[in-house]
């Protein structure tokens, strides 16, 4: 019999008989009314408990394959109400089928108690579950899961809820299949309810990352976003309302979810948790009503005194999985009165997630308007038992130091193959664990009283486990300390020293980056793709670049090269830590920069736009690292694809060069190669000598770097297609508007008010410097590094100086007299410069520059008012 609730059947009936067990409940708290509901009880039993009427299977036409099943009593009465005094059993395999009316996403919850039933021992439950082409339990050893599970109050009550997606006229059929000869498949109550189309499946429509529901953000992966596709099947591993008393099923918006208390996993203290009563109405304009009940809103923990200013908490997870993190926020502190009161920074796996979390902003300004954060989070690993770390601490801008949070829920997605199974728990040591192993398998026939004993050495129990899962934890991170330079290093037949660089299997990278997993896909080059990877265990970030076939070089010489390149350090330079060469792969592994490339921070990106000094110190970066590769190692290296994009950042803003030697190793992330095999470089960088006489040399790095000051210093890409003609070319561009003297007008907008006018003038110099036609007239690195560390220091001593003449537009009309060949660089010397720079009609020095000596430009340094 088809148990399709009628909302007013549904709210009727709720009523009448969950007013006398749950006095909160009322109709109006039914928000949701799904469409389609069957709660079935694998017995014949007919009960009503925390608003589910369970019919029992043999009354129904579900139950669809069960040849040798068959419905019995448990031995022993569960303490807890529910649909477990009966349960469908079989040593064989046995599938419930049921015809959904309506095509969408629907939750699937399985009610298991571990007992003995008649012939059917406790400890030989050990079964798969399927629905659909999903699996969702693998050999569960149901017994095993109940003896360590670490909740006394659901002791011997397993319960799993899972999301998944029908189609039209589906049919959902879950089978049960034994795991051995030996074993038997088992469940006491299935019920499926339907619940709104993008409740957590994501809008296919909803591209817009402002709109609701928010695309989940890939938590470590820079403005990436992970949409929830109809094809995933989610597992409900947390469900924690934050602060307050848990939600019962009942007290739902309609959809039966229960929301558990979040103390077992909050390691930090908090302040006690706030309720705000019905002062403010609630107003669900940004998420729709039945996202959680009222309720869930009406709590928050706060910091409060908590002296480490943070609030922290630790979800157990299995890893190998993505995770969807859905973090629940209302604002209804009447402290909190405008937005920028109270901004506070999310870290998700001590990954930023959020820097300027405000709740109040979020909220259209408005108090009492409930928001939800989508993150999606990938934890890697081989299937073991970690903690999904999820932080908060108050930004230091903030007025009000505190972070607030309302509600938790983790969702696990399933592994490629589609399955959600997590392995059997660890049994629990034997010496501690006597009473309650003795619990377990002497009370077939156990009394009330033993329950009872039970229920209070579990408090005992879970103290335990609690301290033994502190500790376990504090083993695991000691663990990954001493496998990070352990593990997998000797795994391949290198012949090169390990310490310098080190060999990766296949299975390693592949392991690594989820099997090349696009959502790790953190860039895209001419060479091929870069994925963000995580090795040593999950501990270790690492940027791995697969190449594209297409080197012609054998193993020998593409290990020589490997070799010759890890050997290359410097701090400027991105450090290769290893490699691949296995199944036609070239895999290279580098280390892994936090912020990316320099010009996600220039242009195109919604990062905040970089300061003048900072702009500054990151160019002296890239020049020092590329004078490292031209005089640094026993051959000069020519990196030949010197770009924004080749530029890194690593969390403390240090320039890295990357993708150096690339092109010695055969492989070049070219788009020039349609023109000549031989020219290799990118569109808009190239030395047009370069290009022109197929010479290489150093110098072609120079001018593609000066192509990357003017980026820095205009924020815009070295080619514009629609635009202007006489701008098409930032170069051309650049050197028109210097030659008239308005070089202040092609700044970054951003930087309006920054530049000290004579910093502008010497930056704007050694970058059309490098820009020269003739490359020995061009500048060397070090002479480069020089000019601009002087460029900084002025701009440093002088910064107060900077606005009078950038608002006027006129660059020059202040002719003091600093010589740009006058760099505070100890090795720079004047003639160095002047000799290779020619101060011919196409170089770019002031006049006065050859006259000044850089004794006078140090004594201006020293006493800049001195002028
Ligand atoms: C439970 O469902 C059955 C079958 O649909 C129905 O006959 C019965 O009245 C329901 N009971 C309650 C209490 O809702
Ligand atoms: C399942 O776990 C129980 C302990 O609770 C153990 O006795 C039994 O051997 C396990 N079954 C299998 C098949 O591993
Ligand atoms: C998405 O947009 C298309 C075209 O506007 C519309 O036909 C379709 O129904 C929308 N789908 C959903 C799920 O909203
Ligand atoms: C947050 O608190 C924990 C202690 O519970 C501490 O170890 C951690 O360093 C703190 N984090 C910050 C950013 O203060
Ligand atoms: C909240 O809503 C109730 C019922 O709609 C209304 O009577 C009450 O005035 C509202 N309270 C506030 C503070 O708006
Ligand atoms: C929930 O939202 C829907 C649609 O906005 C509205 O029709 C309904 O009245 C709301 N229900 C409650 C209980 O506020
Ligand atoms: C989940 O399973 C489906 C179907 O098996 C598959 O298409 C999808 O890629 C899987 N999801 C992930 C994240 O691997």
């Amino acid at each position: 019999m088809v148990t399709t609730y009628t909302p007013i059947v549904l709210g009727t009936i709720l009523f009448f008989l969950l007013s006398l067990c749950h006095p909160y409940f009322s109709i109006a708290d039914v928000i949701y009314r799904p469409v389609d509901h069957f709660t079935v009880n694998g017995g014949s039993a007919l009960n009503f408990i925390d608003g589910r009427n369970w019919t029992g299977d043999s009354n129904t036409k579900f139950l669809s394959e069960s040849k040798d099943s068959v419905a019995v009593p448990a031995d022993t009465q569960s303490t807890i109400q529910g649909p477990y005094t009966y349960a469908r059993l079989s040593y064989s395999q046995f599938t419930y089928s049921f015809p959904v009316t309506t095509q969408g996403p629907f939750f699937l919850r399985l009610f298991f108690y571990s007992t003995s039933y008649q012939i059917f021992d406790r400890s030989k439950a050990y079964f798969s579950v399927k629905a659909g082409s999903y699996t969702l339990l693998q050999n569960f050893n149901v017994s095993l899961h109940a003896d360590t599970d670490d909740d006394p109050g659901h002791s011997d009550i397993l319960f799993r809820e899972y999301c998944i997606y029908l189609q039209h006229g589906q049919r959902l059929d879950i089978t049960f299949t034994p795991s051995t000869t030996e074993s038997y498949a088992f469940v006491n109550g299935i019920e499926i309810v339907s619940m709104p189309s993008y409740l957590y499946y994501s809008n296919p429509n909803n591209t817009i990352p402002d709109d609701f529901p928010r695309l989940p953000q890939l938590v470590g992966h820079m403005n990436q976003v992970y949409p929830i596709t109809n094809n995933f099947a989610l597992e409900t591993k947390h469900r924690l309302k934050v602060g307050g008393a848990q939600i019962s099923p009942s007290q739902d918006t309609g959809m039966l979810r229960a929301w558990d208390t979040d103390e077992k996993y909050l390691i930090t203290d908090s302040g006690p948790s706030a309720d705000y009563e019905k002062k403010t109405n609630l107003s669900f304009v940004k998420i729709p009503n039945y996202t959680a009940p009222d309720q869930v809103y009406r709590t928050v923990r706060n910091i409060g005194m908590n002296p480490f200013k943070n609030l922290t908490w630790h979800l157990p997870v299995y890893s190998g999985f993505f995770y969807l993190l859905r973090l629940h926020f209302c604002q209804l502190n009447p402290f909190v009165q405008q937005p920028g009161d109270q901004i506070f920074y999310i870290f998700i796996q001590d990954q930023l997630a959020e820097a300027g979390a405000d709740i109040l902003k979020w909220s259209n300004n408005k108090m009492g308007v409930p928001v939800v954060k989508d993150y999606a989070v990938y934890i890697p690993g081989d299937r073991e038992k970690v903690y999904l770390s999820l932080e908060m601490h108050p930004n230091n801008i903030s007025f009000i130091k505190d972070a607030q949070l309302n509600a938790i829920e983790v969702f696990k997605i399933n592994d490629t193959t589609g399955s959600l199974a997590e392995p059997n728990p660890d049994p629990l040591p034997q010496s501690p664990n006597k009473q309650i192993s003795n619990k377990k398998n002497s009370g077939t026939k156990r009394p009330l009283t033993a329950a009872v004993a039970g229920a209070v050495s579990g408090v005992v129990l879970l103290s335990f486990i609690v301290a033994f899962f502190i500790n376990k934890r504090k083993q695991n991170v000691a663990v990954y300390k001493n496998q990070k330079d352990g593990t997998s290093r000797g795994g391949g037949s290198s012949s090169l020293p390990t310490n310098l660089c080190r060999h990766f299997s296949i299975a390693e990278i592949r392991a690594a980056t989820n099997n090349f997993d696009k959502h790790f896909v953190v860039g895209v080059g001419g060479f091929g793709d870069v994925y963000k990877g995580y090795i040593d265990d999950g501990s270790t970030p690492v940027a791995v670049k697969r190449l594209k076939p297409g080197s012609e070089q054998g193993l020998n010489e593409f290990m020589n090269e490997i070799q010759m390149l890890s050997k290359l350090r410097h701090i400027h330079l991105v450090a290769l830590i290893g490699y691949c060469y296995e199944s036609n792969e070239m895999i290279l592994v580098y280390d892994f920069m936090d912020r990316g490339t320099l010009r996600e921070h220039l242009y195109g990106s919604d990062n905040p736009p970089l300061s003048w000094n900072q702009r500054l110190r990151i160019c002296i970066g890239a020049a020092r690292g590329l004078h490292y590769l031209h005089t640094g190692a026993k051959q000069m290296i020519i990196h030949r694809d010197v770009k924004s994009t080749n530029i890194l950042l690593d969390e403390n803003w240090v320039a890295k060069v990357s993708d150096f030697g690339l092109s010695r190793i055969g492989v070049t992330s070219s788009s020039m190669t349609h023109v000549s095999t031989q020219v290799k470089g990118s569109v808009g960088y190239l030395d047009p000598e370069y290009y022109k006489r197929q010479r290489l040399t150093e110098k072609s790095d120079v001018y593609s770097y000066g192509v990357v000051l003017l980026e820095v210093l205009c924020g815009r890409q070295p080619l514009l297609r629609m635009v202007e003609k006489q701008q098409v070319s930032l170069v051309d561009w650049a050197k028109h508007r210097y030659e008239k003297g308005f070089l202040s007008e092609i700044v970054d907008p951003a930087l309006k008010g920054q530049i000290a006018p004579h910093c502008l003038r010497k930056f704007g110099e050694v970058a059309l410097n490098c820009l020269v036609e003739d490359g020995n007239k061009r500048p060397s690195m070090n002479v480069v590094v020089g000019v601009l560390e002087f460029v900084l220091k002025l701009q440093l001593q002088d910064g107060a100086n900077v606005n009078a003449v950038l608002e006027s537009g006129w660059d020059y009309e202040d002719s003091t007299s600093e010589d740009m060949f006058s760099g505070t660089h100890s090795s720079v010397h004047v003639s160095d410069y002047s000799n290779s720079s020619g101060l011919n009609t196409t170089s770019y020095a002031s006049k006065e520059s050859d006259r000044l000596v850089s004794e006078l430009v140090f004594s201006e340094i020293n006493d800049p008012k001195g002028r």
